[in-house]
């Protein structure tokens, strides 16, 4: 029977802890929509705040805020977006900017630390001489951390440099910043200044900073004000809504500095799982909370198999591919966790059988 579960499928999975659940009890609400909420408006003024923007707004998911923003930089039709082809924009958002949105999206390829090389950006960027026949360039976004790359951090520099193409070109620049917390921390830098070059961020609470629900967008007041509009078309509009605004004023709080501890535990697991034969991590690349996992082409596992006999002793991976696992940290997984989960492998490699019972 399994007596332990060690949840490193996302750090999504977090539950509220108590500071969350009393804060939730005993926020002050009241309509949102109409504008009344005071614990809204409290985490929205913090959060404007440390991300060094003029304004800020709740809204119910990464998704809705990534949505919303590129919808309102890309107001017109025909209105295209330069983003990254493993972005989480184009990969895992339904398609949303286009579908409800109606804007087209360009992609350069992600390299392995999750820029684009800025020179195929530029080159992406649309000739307005062209304007008969293309789409207008109106936005370029990039994520970070960058989550498929395996929350590779991209730089101040990198940032700054992408920030004065886009003004060069009169473009805006969004940072779908749902792990930007976790870059800030690993590289070291005051999140705002990282965000700087940046029209509009959006800020996932419910990642590592283990909020139940919601992420923030943040830019100009101008810019919230159509998101605001944006978000109630959307359906996104909440009453409310300071339940949950309570339960992220603490996460902001208590685990802001906690994701240093984890980036540690990340770099200790992978390093103890590269030691375990047959497996092998790009420890180089494991900057945050995020490891991806390759099983080795002459081993006789399957990241399905695998998963299925760590699942037995509570240890919950995602599968990424037939031979790659994603396995996320966050403030839930304690150090003692870390080792058990090594065991935990080693004993799976050491004892899974084959589909020939080898
Ligand atoms: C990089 C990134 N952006 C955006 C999102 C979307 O967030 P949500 O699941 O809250 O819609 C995710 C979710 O995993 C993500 O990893």
């Amino acid at each position: 029977m399994v007596t332990r579960t060690v949840d490193l499928r996302s750090d999504t999975v977090t539950k509220p802890t108590e500071a969350m659940r009393a804060a939730m009890a005993n926020a002050e609400v009241d309509d949102d929509v109409l504008g009344y909420d005071p614990t809204a408006s409290r985490l929205e003024t913090e959060m404007a705040k440390i991300m060094g923007k003029e304004a800020a707004l709740f809204v119910p998911s990464g998704t809705m805020g990534n949505l919303v923003s590129v919808l309102v930089h890309c107001d017109v039709r025909g209105s295209e977006v330069i983003l990254g082809h493993n972005s989480h924009i184009h990969i895992y958002e339904n398609g949303g900017i286009s579908t409800l949105g109606g804007v087209h999206p360009r992609t350069v390829p992600n390299n392995k630390d999750g820029t684009m090389d800025i020179n195929l950006i530029e080159a992406a960027i649309r000739d307005p001489r062209g304007g008969l026949v293309y789409p207008t360039t109106r936005l370029i976004c990039l994520e970070n951390s960058q989550a498929n790359c395996g929350g590779r951090c991209l730089s101040v520099e990198y940032t700054d440099r992408v920030g004065e193409l886009a003004k060069k070109h009169g473009l805006k620049l969004h940072i779908d910043g749902a792990r930007i917390f976790n870059a800030a921390v690993a590289l070291g830098v005051p999140v705002h200044r990282l965000v700087q070059a940046a029209d509009s961020v959006s800020v996932c609470l419910s990642k590592g900073l283990g909020a139940p629900v919601g992420s923030v967008i943040v830019g100009s007041k101008s810019f919230i004000a159509k998101a605001r509009i944006l978000r109630k078309t959307l359906g996104g509009g909440m009453r409310q809504v300071g339940i949950l605004c309570a339960a992220a004023l603490v996460a902001l709080q208590e685990n802001v500095g906690k994701l240093e501890d984890d980036h540690k535990k990340a770099k200790t697991l992978a390093e103890g799982l590269n030691q375990i034969k047959g497996l092998r991590v790009d420890l180089a690349a494991v900057e945050t909370n995020i490891i991806y996992l390759d099983i080795l082409d002459d081993s006789k596992f399957t990241a399905e198999n695998l998963s299925k006999s760590l699942e037995q002793h509570g240890v919950l991976v995602m599968l990424e591919g037939p031979f790659s696992i994603r396995i996320v940290l966050h403030h839930q997984i304690s150090a003692s966790d870390v080792q058990y989960t090594l065991s935990c492998f080693q004993q799976a490699l050491t004892g899974v059988q084959d589909e020939n019972g080898n």
